[in-house]
C-alpha cells in the first residue's frame, strides 16, 4: 500500500447534552505520497476533526488511522508523540509564532527538542528558509515580517521534521488574494519536492486546481472528486 495517511472507517462522536454528535461518520481517506489534497465543506461539517484526527491529536471513537503503515491505535502514547514528531507536520490558520524569536530560531526550537546535532539543523533550517522564499528574512523577528511571510515561515517549521504528512488547515483565511495564492503554490511546490501526502482545508475555491482532488466534508462523511479543470487566474 503506497498511501502515506489511511483513514480506514473512522468515526468521533463528540458528547452532546444526552446524546452524541458524529463529527466524523465512517471516514475513508487516502492520500499518497506527493498527493495534494483539498477538503471542503460548510463550516462544522468535521474538517478540522478530521485533521485532529490524522494528526494523532485526537483518537477516533472507531476505525483505523494508519500513518506511513503504522496503526496509530496500536501505539502507545509516548510512541505516538514520536510518530507525530517524526511524520506528521501541522499547519494553521494563525502562525503561532513566537515574538521573540527570528525566523530561523522559531525553526531550530523545534530541532533544540529533537536533540539533533545543532549545525545539521541550522543547515535543514536555512535550506528550508530559502525555499520558502525567506532567505533573506532569517534574522527577522514575527513583527516584521508580512501576515504572508509568517505562514511561510510557519510552512518551513512545519517541514523541519520532515515530514509524511503535511496537514494545513486554512492557511490562506488571514491573508488577501494575491498572497493566499502564493501560499497555495508553495504548498503546492513543497508536496511535490517533499513527497509530503497534504491535505489542505480550505475556502478558497479558486485554488481547487492546485491540488490533486478535492474531498468535500458534510455532516461528518466525506466524498472525493477529481478536480474540476479550470485553471486559476
Ligand atoms: N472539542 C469538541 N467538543 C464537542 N464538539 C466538538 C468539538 N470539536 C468540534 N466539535 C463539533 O464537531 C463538529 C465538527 O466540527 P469541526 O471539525 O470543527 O468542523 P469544521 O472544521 O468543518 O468547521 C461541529 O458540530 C462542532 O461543533
Ligand atoms: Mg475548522
Amino acid at each position: 500500500m503506497n498511501s502515506a495517511l489511511n483513514l480506514n472507517n473512522v468515526s468521533l462522536e463528540y458528547p452532546d447534552g444526552s446524546s452524541t454528535l458524529m463529527a466524523l461518520d465512517a471516514v475513508n481517506l487516502n492520500v499518497r505520497k506527493g498527493e495534494f489534497l483539498s477538503l471542503v465543506g460548510p463550516s462544522g461539517s468535521g474538517k478540522s476533526s478530521l485533521l485532529a484526527v490524522a494528526a494523532t491529536l485526537v483518537a477516533p471513537t472507531a476505525g483505523l488511522v494508519i500513518i506511513d503503515g503504522q496503526d496509530v491505535s496500536a501505539l502507545s502514547a509516548a510512541e505516538r508523540t514520536a510518530l507525530r514528531r517524526d511524520k506528521v507536520g501541522i499547519i494553521f490558520q494563525q502562525p503561532n509564532l513566537l515574538p521573540s524569536l527570528t525566523a530561523v530560531e522559531q525553526l531550530l526550537i523545534r530541532g533544540h527538542l529533537r536533540g539533533k546535532p545543532v549545525r545539521t539543523e541550522r543547515e535543514k533550517a536555512a535550506e528550508l528558509l530559502n525555499v520558502v522564499g525567506l532567505s533573506g528574512a532569517a534574522h527577522k523577528r514575527p513583527h516584521q515580517l508580512s501576515g504572508g511571510q509568517r505562514q511561510r515561515v510557519n510552512i518551513a517549521r512545519a517541514l523541519m521534521g520532515s515530514p509524511t504528512v503535511l496537514l494545513v488547515d486554512e492557511p490562506t483565511a488571514a491573508l488577501d488574494h494575491e498572497r493566499s495564492g502564493s501560499i497555495v503554490r508553495l504548498l503546492r511546490q513543497v508536496t511535490n519536492d517533499f513527497q509530503t501526502a497534504t491535505v489542505m482545508v480550505t475556502h478558497d475555491t479558486e485554488f481547487l486546481p492546485l491540488t490533486d482532488a478535492v474531498a468535500t466534508m458534510r455532516d461528518g462523511r466525506v466524498s472525493r472528486a477529481l478536480v474540476p479543470s479550470a485553471q486559476p487566474n
